[in-house]
């Protein structure tokens, strides 16, 4: 695996494997590195012949200065993982090197979606992660972007912003892959915040996966988008120590909240805190 560091260089390497008609996949991150990013690079290996991956913790994506300097740092850990994973080139830029000339501040919004759900708990978080992830994708040049279910807002508003600029031409038409949520073996979506979570603390960040179990077996039952609701928001209930702060169906297409007789998939979205620790999870539900 190759380490760069600059614009030119990663520019240079993607663009010569481009030229000889070869496909590239990328994958930015923030490092932390977990199962959960190993499997977009496992996707990205199957779709392409070159796999590029980024670190850059992006302070614009940040609501505090304490929380991005508390982020976790670990880039020796990271690209023995990426290496091993099979990335073929790392990308580690500066702030300088993403944001030049002093060029640091938001370029893109998010939008009415930006604002809700994960958006309101974390204000321009999204216009700051739209930013970087634009400016990643200008750098880049790939043919495919692969993110995670998981973070499914996320998804969603690259989604929105790729439907957008890939007609305008302004570079060429990137594909976004969507790779599956990882679970550990009690269900328990992976993310680098459950190292955060106490020995006591890991059975109750199970309520998320359990309230969502609930309300797919609602939904199989016949019931339609209240009582798959009513049957998540009561594994909650049951168990206060995770507290929970918004549960909702919303339409994948949309990302709008759907109504009671609503017929076809629609994503429950969640989000609680269990101790310190803030978690998010997702399921498709067919109505
Ligand atoms: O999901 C993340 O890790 C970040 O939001 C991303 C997409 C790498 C942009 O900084």
């Amino acid at each position: 695996m190759k380490i760069v560091r600059t614009v030119a260089d990663v520019a240079l390497l993607v663009s010569r494997t481009k030229i000889s008609g070869k496909k590239v996949a990328f994958i930015p991150t923030m490092g932390a590195i977990h199962e959960g990013h190993l499997s977009l690079i496992a996707l990205a290996i199957k779709q392409a012949d070159l796999v590029v991956s980024s670190i850059f913790v992006n302070p614009l994506q940040f609501t505090s200065s304490a929380d991005f300097e508390l982020y976790p740092r670990s880039e020796d850990a990271d690209a023995k993982a990426l290496a091993k994973a099979g990335v073929d080139i790392l990308f580690l830029p500066t702030v300088d090197e993403i944001y030049p000339d002093g060029k640091f501040s938001v370029t893109h919004t998010a939008g009415k979606i930006g604002s809700v759900f994960e958006g309101a708990a974390r204000p321009g978080h999204f216009d700051g992660m739209l930013t970087v992830v634009s400016r990643l994708f200008d750098i880049v040049q790939p043919d495919f972007a692969v993110f995670g279910a998981k973070d499914a807002q996320q998804l969603f508003l690259i989604r929105q912003m790729l439907a957008a600029q890939n007609p305008l031409g302004i570079r060429d038409p990137i594909e976004l892959l969507e790779a599956p949520t990882v679970r550990d073996s009690r269900g328990l979506a992976l993310s680098s915040r459950n190292k955060r979570l106490s020995k006591h603390q890991l059975p109750v960040a199970l309520t998320l996966p359990t309230a969502l179990d609930e309300a797919c077996l609602a939904a199989e039952r016949g019931g339609g988008a209240s009582s798959a609701y009513f049957s998540a928001s009561s594994v909650f209930t049951a168990t206060p120590e995770a507290k929970l702060e918004y549960l909702a169906l919303v339409n994948p297409a949309s990302f709008e909240p759907i109504e009671e007789g609503f017929s076809g998939q629609a994503l429950m979205i969640v989000a609680a805190t269990v101790g310190e620790v803030r978690l998010i999870d997702n399921r498709l539900i067919t109505f």
